[in-house]
């Protein structure tokens, strides 16, 4: 008797073990996730959960320390310093940030990700005179299944090599931007470039393409190195969410003109529209060069290369008050332990700064498994089977690249009021459900076999809700992944961090460009899942691991990760110093 009972109970699990993963029930769950975290936007909800899960609830949600000096430096509601928005940091910022238009440029024009989709790399005349034997592959390659597209390796290889050059030449920018400046980062950055267009531009073989593109990488190496950094120190403590955006909007700019000139350029007769488009890449080249040639350098660079009183004057300036003195006597403090630190590499890894550089590995990863390049890259082969024919990879372009643009200027207009944590976790649990929702309606309508037309009003649906993950990765992942790790370390270790944050960017661009057709091709619609897979994961880190940093000034961050209730543990109390004091534990109390 008891035999038959087990044997149900099991045969009755197993049954429910299949429901669960019938895809409506894994919509299902993946909305509850997403209650969960909207729900838990109001701080007594999620101080009970919490509590439920036994997590002492200090920094991640609400945390405060006390300096010796009497300020009160908070998770989201820090120390305010003499000051006010003037014209001239808000100038220097914008020329600044056009540093991001040449790494958006290339996204556009070269078609990184998927070279047989987009960019240069998808004309025929491009590919005649470069990979002839790829393109005669590709007419060859008959197949209608829409999981697996033509995929060149060597293609891939090449477009993708651009990466490898930025990620190592982001660990010789660290070393200028520390030693000389970071100005002199992003004119060198700037130059690189453009001598990388100009290669391009004027290719007669393969060997001009590929130096072309690996000084391509060199450029936005150095350029991704220091833009973020630059910004983040020039800003005041409480805009400076908003000023460092501008990097990510150049980005998003420069992705959408690229793919308009591409459009525009693939149409020229004659076959030499692919030159157009590579070496107009020296137009955003040649406004970061010129504008960083006239930007003054940061009052924390100069103070930490010894001009204290150049720096005091810059601080003047660029706060447009005279009472500048308790923020430089906090930026000489730091530019004091800066200066006891040798070696940045070797210190970066001592356990007081495991913190900033778990941060500084895991978010470009995160950035980049959320899948953005994927979706925006595979949009052109949805949308031409969708039935926008020919139109079908501008039209995808125009649309994804307008909501991509227009969309960070939410996270420009909230980041420093709502703060770092609710746009994450608000745009990860958007990401997450328009990917799920994008996967499950093209199982419904290409299944496993990957056969199948989706007509004009299903595509339209799909259409909507990629859009919505544009945006949702818009004002979250995207700005974010830039804005934070330029933000959380000091002044000793910043561009060695800084370095990290782009060569881990770069290493899983590279990776996902040369997995990713493949993977399409064997997991097919849950190729989606599997990124909505690791926005959850991501989105629960946010959630548990990261303070909150908005309005805190940038050389007072350490006491937000002391007062974390994790990260506290890696932080002894005298390493924390503000105007040569150091914080004792009676002045640590947290607020719940
Ligand atoms: C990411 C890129 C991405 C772009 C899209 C950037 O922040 O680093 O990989 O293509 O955003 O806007």
């Amino acid at each position: 008797m008891h035999g038959i009972v087990e044997t149900r109970i099991v045969f009755s699990a197993l049954l429910l073990y299949k429901e669960l993963l019938c895809l409506r029930c894994l919509l299902a769950l993946a909305l509850l996730i997403a209650l969960f975290f909207l729900a838990s936007s109001s701080l007594s909800l999620r101080s009970l959960c919490f509590r439920v899960l036994g997590i002492r609830l200090v920094g991640g949600v609400r945390s405060e320390v006390t300096m010796a000096g009497g300020a009160v430096v908070a998770g989201g509601e820090g120390k305010e310093y003499p000051g006010k928005l003037t014209l001239f940091v808000l100038l220097t910022c914008v020329v600044a940030a056009t540093g991001g238009l040449i790494f958006g440029y290339d996204i556009g024009i070269s078609g990184d990700v998927n070279p047989s989709i987009c960019g240069v790399t998808s004309m025929d005349s491009f590919l005649t005179k470069f990979f002839p034997e790829v393109l005669s592959k590709e007419k060859a390659n008959k197949s209608t299944n829409q999981y697996c597209t033509f995929d060149s390796p060597l293609l891939t290889i090449f477009t993708s090599s651009l990466y490898l050059a930025a990620l190592v030449s982001s660990f010789f920018a660290s070393v200028v931007t520390r030693v000389f400046g970071r100005k002199w980062s992003m004119l060198g950055g700037g130059l690189i470039f453009l001598i990388g267009s100009a290669l391009n531009g004027a290719a007669i073989n393969v060997s001009m393409l590929i130096f072309g593109r690996i000084f391509l990488g060199i450029g936005i190496g150095f350029a991704n190195q220091s833009v973020p950094l630059y910004l983040s120190e020039m800003a005041p403590a409480r805009l400076r969410g908003m000023l460092n955006i501008g990097f990510q909007l150049m980005i998003t700019i420069g992705i959408f003109a690229a793919n308009v000139i591409n459009y525009g350029t693939a149409k020229i007769e004659g076959g030499w529209g692919w030159r157009v488009s590579l070496a107009l890449a020296a137009v955003p080249a040649s406004i970061i060069t010129i504008g960083s040639l006239f930007l003054p350098d940061t009052p924390n660079s100069l103070i930490e290369r010894g001009h204290p009183e150049a720096a005091k004057e810059m601080l003047r300036r660029v706060r447009g008050t005279d009472d500048v003195y308790e923020e430089f006597s906090d930026l000489v403090t730091a530019s004091e332990e800066s200066k006891m630190v040798k070696h940045p590499w070797k210190n970066i890894l001592k356990r007081k700064y495991r913190p900033q550089l778990t941060m500084t590995i895991l978010i470009p990863f995160f950035q980049q498994l959320t899948g953005i390049n994927v979706i925006m890259f595979y949009a052109p082969v949805l949308f031409k089977t969708i039935g926008f024919g020919d139109d079908a990879s501008l039209m995808s372009a125009v649309i994804t690249g307008v909501v991509n643009v227009v969309a960070t200027f939410v996270s420009i207009f909230t980041v420093d009021k709502l703060g770092r944590r609710k746009l994450f976790l608000q745009g990860g649990t958007q990401m997450l459900i328009s990917q799920a929702i994008v996967g499950t309606l093209i199982a419904i309508k290409f299944g496993t076999s990957g056969q199948g037309q989706i007509p004009k009003g299903y595509g339209y649906v799909v259409l909507f809700f990629i859009c919505v993950y544009v945006a949702g990765f818009a004002w979250s992942w995207g700005p974010l992944g830039w804005l934070v790790p330029s933000e959380i370390f000091p002044l000793e270790i910043r561009s060695a961090g800084q370095s990290i944050n782009v060569s881990v960017n770069m290493f899983f661009t590279f990776i996902i460009a040369q997995v990713f057709l493949t993977m399409l091709c064997h997991m097919k619609f849950g190729l989606f899942y599997f990124f909505a897979g690791w926005v959850l994961i991501m989105t629960i880190f946010i959630a548990l691991f990261l303070p909150e940093t908005k309005n805190v000034p940038i050389e007072e961050m350490i006491s937000v990760w002391k007062a974390h209730w994790f990260w506290g543990k890696f932080i002894a109390d005298e390493d924390i110093h503000v105007r040569g004091d150091h914080v004792g534990s009676a002045d640590l109390h947290a607020k719940a």
